[in-house]
């Protein structure tokens, strides 16, 4: 873990990522987990941690993966400094909590945590930016997300259309979700206590009656999810000057 230093004569909060990669990644349909798959002559992982081992105000960062991972040290060992390794869970708020947890004992509770997708290489250093500067002075912190552009339909369980929704106010969540390390680990825990498995940090925040600010992020953060997904992830790359 790379040390926090002087952190403890210095006021500012530090800045820490986790990125959980302990997902199958079913969707895909791939052998491979899509995290390894093959992005414009990188890992997906390679991409994702880049980016964020890069950035001048991460401190470090928390690569959770699943237990029966072989692949992550081929891609670890190209990061000389800055990442940790953990074992995540069952669900992705399990993953998480792990790579939480192993912050614990180097970071201070009211440092911030930038928790990211393995599976979203995309993400550009100015969305990170905007998130820092944006929330530094925020109470609960906040997510990257993209405002819903589609009309949105609610149907049926045989596909009939029951009711259009109004998208106003409406967003998709990204990642990074930001948020203090001791609120989002206790939030965490209480949902997981009492039975909610939440699909995002926002949920377990606001579960705990917090209330996350969106900062409007670039569209092209896709998950990658469904086959598809990685030439789509391509053209965002080149587009961005990074492949
Ligand atoms: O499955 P989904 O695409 O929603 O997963 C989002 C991210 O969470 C992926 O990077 C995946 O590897 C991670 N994840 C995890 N642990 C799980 C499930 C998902 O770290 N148990």
């Amino acid at each position: 873990m790379s040390s926090p230093g002087n952190r403890r004569i210095v006021s500012k909060p530090l800045v820490w990522a986790v990125v959980p990669a302990a997902g199958k990644g079913s969707r895909m349909g791939s052998e491979i987990p899509k995290q390894y798959l093959t992005l414009a002559g990188k890992q997906v992982l390679e991409h994702t941690l880049g980016i964020l081992i890069g950035h001048p105000r991460i401190t470090a960062v928390v690569l959770v993966v699943s237990a029966d991972d072989v692949r992550w040290p081929i891609v670890a060992e190209q990061f000389e400094q800055g990442l940790n390794v953990v074992t995540g869970g069952a669900e992705r708020c399990h993953s998480v909590l792990a790579g939480l947890n192993c912050l614990r004992e180097h970071a201070d509770d009211r440092d911030w945590v930038l928790v990211h997708d393995a599976a979203r290489p995309c993400l550009r250093v100015s969305d990170i930016d905007q998130m820092l500067n944006n929330l530094n002075e925020s109470v609960w912190g906040g997510i990257l997300a993209a405002p819903v552009r589609d009309t949105l339909k609610r149907c049926s369980t045989n596909g009939e259309i029951e009711q259009t929704v109004d998208r106003t106010r409406l967003w998709h969540a990204l990642t990074p979700q930001m948020f203090r390390l001791g609120d989002l680990r206790t939030a965490i825990n209480t949902a997981l206590e009492s039975g909610l498995i939440v699909t995002d940090e926002a949920q377990a925040i606001e579960a705990a009656g917090g209330r996350p600010m969106i900062v409007e992020g670039h569209a092209d953060n896709i998950k990658i999810t469904h086959p598809e997904d990685l030439a789509l992830a391509e053209m965002y790359l080149q587009i961005q000057g990074r492949s």
